[in-house]
């Protein structure tokens, strides 16, 4: 079990193998964060922080006497917690607020009990990491408020074979009033020094996931979304490194919130150099109400610590990704290669032009086409019928279709878009409700034509669905793109009484939650893709319900190079939906190795490629099916990052180290530079043939010396390796080599 309780010293211990978390109980009854780091086997008798906070200690003594003994020094100013208090002498950054009927919100909770339970406990309805009995534990702090009968529980589940700790919070109003909820963090992180670097991820549409490193300042630092159910702008995965960390050391501190919806860090360094991260739903679209004997409860925060690097951090988040948040990984294990029409058609097709994408497909060894927006309603271009979720007939003969994929063989998928409606659609014409604004407000906000679906509203819900289940209890789809093109304003439900009305962000999360739900538990072996005008929800909420998201609608590989190796960091692979286009920039060659690197697949015509690009996809698509599971469940390093260099390189080896697979892109023309690319994670004493020069070396001499990819080369130059273990006598490559005679070389690509 990762959790300790020394019940003498009232001090908690949550671990994993490689890092601890301590937690104590003052005499005052405040959460004291003690220690976040390195695994320490005790905190020993010196209770840390306190003893730092002498001078603070010393300044507000007149409110706390009697914890200022000479062994002994607390401070609301300045102590580290767990759940800070609002309008007390802490003026940093606080974890939790509300409103009482008296209009007075001091906020300060202190420690009642506490329960230690064998396994994961969660919230349902609620992304989390899925846990088995035995790989989890469970610490729950229980705290009241001292101003009311407000109760306070703070999870903590950790999980030793994770190596992750994952923290949520639960208010109750035990009171007879109703109070009003300002704030209710996830989790809040207290660290005793300011030497961070934050690395987030900000973006826009084409343009997702750009990877900034921000030093932290004396000041709020705020990384946070508040577009409702999307977050372009900035991911909620984001690290804190130390100075001095990198790819491959130093401490680094990985957070995520499990929430597709306004999310919020609020990093403050204070006066003595503390830093304090608050972290959970954005507040500035929030209020809740609880009644007495009512709850609420916050998304899951996901925290985990090394000091071994970035790349630790991204190898703990896919694994856990991979095996604990995406549903069925198992059962999608062998992702189909899949032909989308997008790109080729936007709206422009019919039954015979997508047959005839199916007959190219199929001869190309593709596995699967997607017929994206278009085929419903009256639905030719981006103006109208989101909401009329009927086959337009007059198009497309969907079951002809589906019927004709699976006849030979093959799989078809389905664009749907469930969270919206068209002013132009036959729904919002019977059902204006089902629209979420405010409806005394003439003029809401239209992007790409289009108003958000209220999913605060059950009966918008169950419509929603019906329409789902009509299409797909009827016709056999494998696969559904699900997709979200705009984000939320005059977010009003009409459902919500005028006190409640800013309840209704994160009630459409649930919402959405909710719908996902139902739609992966009626069909469990459909292969969900997600997707909001490209990457724009790529987070782990979203993939707790579908194991791919599409990364971007950005397909030239310049921009989309960064925009994956970003995802990666924190997103794996396996979840990085990826095609190759017929954008301008790279040969089709440079795209496919790129796409290699995610669920690969094309949109493009592929009817009017000629014989020597069919060729190539026919060789791709071979190269694909011997490779990806290197990809899709190797351990991921990134080699070179293309935000602070002219080069792009990452690689994935399995785990038994024997095949590993690299990626290499190169931004700038250059003619002279000596570019050793060191290869990470093998067997230093394994030998591997590599597919660049068709040599073999030690593990050793590829980590030490690096692949040597200095030749001259152009500008936007891919390069994908493969390497292989060989048993280095009884392979013959390798008597040749030692025999000093030059190797022919011949390219995998
Ligand atoms: C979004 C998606 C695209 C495509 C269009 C269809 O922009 O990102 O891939 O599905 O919608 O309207």
């Amino acid at each position: 079990m990762g959790i300790k309780y020394f019940k003498k010293r009232k001090i908690f211990h949550l671990y994993s193998k490689n890092f601890s978390y301590y937690i104590g109980i003052n005499k005052l009854g405040y959460l004291i964060h003690l220690y976040s780091g390195n695994y320490l086997d005790d905190i020993g008798i010196e209770r840390t922080n306190e003893r730092y906070m002498e001078r603070y200690g010393f300044l507000d003594s007149d409110l706390n006497k009697e914890v200022q003994d000479e062994d002994y020094y607390f401070s609301i100013i300045a102590s580290q917690f767990e759940c800070a208090s609002f309008g007390k002498g802490d003026k940093r950054n606080y974890f939790a607020r509300f409103k009482r009927e008296d209009g007075i919100d001091i906020t300060n909770f202190i420690f009642k009990d506490y329960k230690l339970i064998k396994g994961p406990v969660f919230p349902t309805g609620l992304p989390h990491p899925r846990f088995n009995d035995n790989e989890a534990c469970t610490l729950i702090v229980v705290l009241k408020d001292e101003f009311s009968d407000v109760i306070l529980e703070l999870y903590y589940v950790i999980s030793e074979k994770y190596e992750v700790l994952a923290r949520f919070s639960k208010i109750y109003n035990n009171s007879k009033e109703k109070i009003v909820l300002k704030r209710l963090s996830s989790f809040e992180l207290d660290l005793n020094n300011n030497n961070y670097d934050i690395m987030a991820m900000h973006g826009t549409w084409s343009n997702d996931r750009q990877v900034e490193r921000i030093p932290l300042n004396h000041s709020i630092t705020k990384i946070s979304d508040n577009h409702g159910s999307r977050g372009f702008n900035y991911n909620p995965s984001i690290a804190l490194l130390n100075k001095e960390a990198n790819l491959d050391n130093g401490e680094v501190i990985g957070l995520s919130l499990m929430y597709s919806g306004d999310f919020s860090y609020e990093i403050n360094v204070d006066e003595i150099d503390q830093t304090r991260i608050i972290c959970g739903i954005n507040d500035e679209n929030f209020e809740y109400n609880l009644e007495p004997n009512e709850s609420f409860t916050t998304p899951i925060g996901l925290m985990t610590f090394t000091n071994k690097g970035m790349n630790k951090i991204s190898q703990i988040f896919h694994k856990l990704c991979k095996e604990r948040i995406i549903p069925n990984y198992d059962r999608f294990k062998n992702r189909p290669i899949l032909l989308n029409s997008w790109e080729a058609c936007t709206f422009d097709f019919d039954t015979d032009k997508i047959i005839n994408f199916i007959d190219e497909a199929k001869k190309l060894n593709i596995e699967m086409v997607v017929i994206d927006d278009g085929w419903f309603g009256n639905r030719n271009d981006d103006t109208s019928s989101l909401g009329d979720w009927n086959v337009n007939e007059n198009k497309v003969n969907l079951k002809k279709i589906v019927d004709y994929c699976h006849s030979i063989n093959m799989k078809i998928g389905l664009w749907v878009e469930p969270e919206m409606i068209s002013p132009n659609s036959n729904l919002f014409k019977e059902h204006p409700e089902f629209s979420l604004y405010p409806k005394t407000y003439k003029n809401p906000t239209l992007f790409r034509h289009q108003l958000v679906l209220d999913l605060v509203n059950k009966d918008a819900r169950n419509y929603v669905f019906n329409e789902l289940t009509n299409i797909f209890d009827n016709l056999k789809f494998d696969y559904v793109k699900w997709d979200f093109n705009r984000f939320l304003t005059e977010g009003y439900s009409e459902t919500l009484n005028k006190n409640s009305k800013l309840e209704t962000y994160h009630k459409f999360v649930l919402g959405t939650y909710d719908l996902l739900n139902r739609f992966i538990t009626r069909y469990p072996n459909i292969l969900l893709e997600t997707c909001a005008s490209g990457g724009g929800r790529f987070d782990f909420g979203m993939l707790y319900y579908s194991p791919q998201i599409w990364c971007s609608d950005e397909t030239d590989i310049t921009q989309r190079v960064n925009i994956q190796y970003a995802t990666n960091l924190f997103y794996p692979l396996s979840a990085n939906g990826a095609h190759v286009s017929n954008r301008k920039i790279g040969t089709i060659q440079d795209k496919a190795i790129l796409a290699f690197f995610g669920t690969y697949g094309y949109e493009l015509d592929i009817t009017k490629l000629n014989e020597d690009d069919k060729n190539k996809i026919i060789e791709f698509n071979k190269l694909y099916k011997e490779h990806h599971q290197v990809i899709n469940d190797g351990i991921y390093y990134a080699l070179s990052d293309p935000f602070s260099s002219n080069y792009a390189s990452f690689m994935a080896i399995t785990e038994n180290k024997k095949e590993a697979i690299l990626f290499f892109f190169n931004y700038r023309k250059e003619t002279t530079k000596s570019r050793f690319i060191k290869l990470k994670g093998l067997d230093a004493n394994k030998y591997y043939f590599n597919s660049l020069t068709n040599d073999i070396y030690k593990g050793s001499f590829y980590m030490n010396v690096g692949i040597n990819l200095s030749a001259p080369l152009d500008a936007f130059t891919t390069a994908l390796v493969v390497l292989k273990e060989v048993d280095p006598i009884k392979t013959s490559i390798y008597k040749v080599m030692v025999q000093n005679k030059p190797q022919k070389r011949t390219k995998l690509l």
